[in-house]
């Protein structure tokens, strides 16, 4: 399979990247890294990445960009950058991606338990998440020619102990854990799912 992967140079892609790469062909994409570079809070920057590609069978998001604060000061500006950046541009990745996408090819975006479970000074990244499950849900419905769409929502995962003191009491999700739930995304048959990887 062609499979982009959107966030490659982060710390779930660079696990992904390298666990798909022995049987599949991976595209590494991240602002500023990877093998082509996009900007997913710019629709140019993203049709430009397309057009680049042209035609593949999975795109995998784990690029999500949130604020993360405390929340007496938080301001409008603060809080665009979630629905700007996780929201809006995993939603445009797929608005734009439909068009290149194979049939029978799928789209995993990146959300997280936080939806469900919320934690002080995520706010602007559990409203994200909740938008995103709840537009794979409503795409699912509407994607053409078998080309299916869901979401992972995993809590804190072991590479990322600079969350742990965030998240109390979180058992993290191990880079397996995670990954298996990608694999159940793109190589499954399921569509309009929140994976939760455990
Ligand atoms: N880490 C966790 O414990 C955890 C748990 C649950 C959910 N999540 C969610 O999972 C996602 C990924 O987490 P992570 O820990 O892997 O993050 P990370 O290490 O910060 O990696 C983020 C990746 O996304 C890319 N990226 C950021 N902004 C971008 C943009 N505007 N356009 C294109 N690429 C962009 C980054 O590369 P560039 O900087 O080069 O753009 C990088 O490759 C986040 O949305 C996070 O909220 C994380």
């Amino acid at each position: 399979m062609k499979i982009i992967i959107v966030g490659a140079t982060g710390t779930m892609g660079k696990h992904l990247a390298s666990a798909f790469e022995k049987d599949h062909e991976i595209i590494r994409v991240s602002s500023s890294g990877g093998d082509i570079q996009a900007d997913i809070t710019s629709l140019e920057s993203i049709e430009n990445l397309f057009k680049q590609i042209g035609p593949f069978d999975a795109l995998i998001s784990t690029a999500g960009p949130t604020y993360v604060g405390p929340w007496k000061k938080m301001t409008d500006k603060e809080f665009r950058k979630g629905i700007e950046g996780k929201l809006m541009g995993q939603v445009n990745l797929v608005l734009i991606g439909q068009r290149y996408i194979q049939p029978k090819g799928s789209f995993t975006l990146i959300a997280g338990a936080l939806t469900t479970d919320p934690q002080l000074n995520f706010a602007n990244a559990a409203a994200a998440n909740g938008a995103i499950e709840a537009f794979v849900k409503a795409a699912a419905i509407e994607l053409e020619d078998g080309v299916r769409i869901n979401a992972v929502s995993p809590t804190v995962i072991e590479d990322s102990p600079q969350y742990f003191p965030y998240f109390p009491g979180e058992v993290p999700v191990t880079m397996k854990q995670l990954e298996y739930g990608f694999r159940k995304s793109v190589f499954g048959a399921n569509t309009g799912q929140v994976i939760i990887p455990q």
